[in-house]
């Protein structure tokens, strides 16, 4: 399975430092780790660890002051980048359309994107969500090729940071669509823990987790990968 552990806005340099050594310590049972630190961490990324960004700006290089360029992460050695998370959308208002130009930044940048997408709970309650998330991946990779590398992360927009993890079976028609139109590796995030992972890997075309709260705790996350199969 691949895990990704998004860390969005934690950590200071030391916290960030002490956490790498014990990370290294972690037995993930040869499960794929994907790191995700905050930008200004990513130069401290020892090079045998695998690596990404939780965003990249939506500019090329230049002009553009506090924006991140994708060719700068990528030359500090991340492989990938999560791009559309929920949080960007609905707290920092990035609408689709930025991420669009952020997911072509990653692509002629070379870096592998992990491209996030959800519903909210009103959307899940009515039903329409399964179709909803089609027509926002149809948006998203509209004239782009769909034979390039990226991974899909399923994360229901409620269920982030909440507790409020969707039934087994309506995730599963979330990622069953997705990987059939897809094909590929499709991880599912929201409130994923040490708790529920044994109900929730039993999800059909699940290939990993995001994790997020977790991530920070690595005593919980190696309660997690002793459960994980
Ligand atoms: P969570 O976050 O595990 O804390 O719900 C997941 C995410 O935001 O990617």
């Amino acid at each position: 399975m691949i895990i990704a552990l998004n860390h969005k806005s934690n950590f200071t340099k030391d916290e960030i430092l002490d956490y790498l050594k014990d990370y290294k310590k972690l037995n993930t049972n040869n499960h794929k780790m994907i790191l995700i630190p905050s930008a200004c961490y990513l130069s401290l990324m020892p090079n045998n660890i695998v690596f990404g960004s939780e965003d990249v700006s939506s500019k090329e290089m230049g002009a553009y002051t506090g924006e991140i360029s994708a060719e700068a992460i990528k030359s500090l050695g991340a492989t990938y980048t999560l791009i559309n998370h929920s949080e960007r959308n609905t707290k920092m208002n990035e609408n689709l359309a930025i991420s669009k130009q952020k997911l072509e930044k990653a692509f002629s940048s070379n870096l592998i994107p992990i491209i996030c997408i959800g519903d909210t709970q009103e959307e899940h309650k009515s039903g329409i969500y399964v179709d909803k998330i089609k027509k926002d991946m149809d948006y998203l990779l509209s004239d782009i090729d769909k034979s390039k590398d990226f991974i899909i992360a399923y994360e229901p927009i409620f269920a982030i940071g909440t507790g409020l993890v969707p039934q087994n079976s309506d995730i599963e028609r979330v990622t069953t669509m997705l990987k059939e139109i897809y094909q590929k590796e499709i991880l599912y995030g929201g409130s994923a823990n040490e708790d529920n992972i044994e109900e929730l890997q039993k999800v059909k075309n699940i290939d990993g987790f995001l994790l997020g709260g977790i991530s920070l705790k690595l005593h919980s996350l190696q309660k997690f990968f002793n459960k994980l199969q």
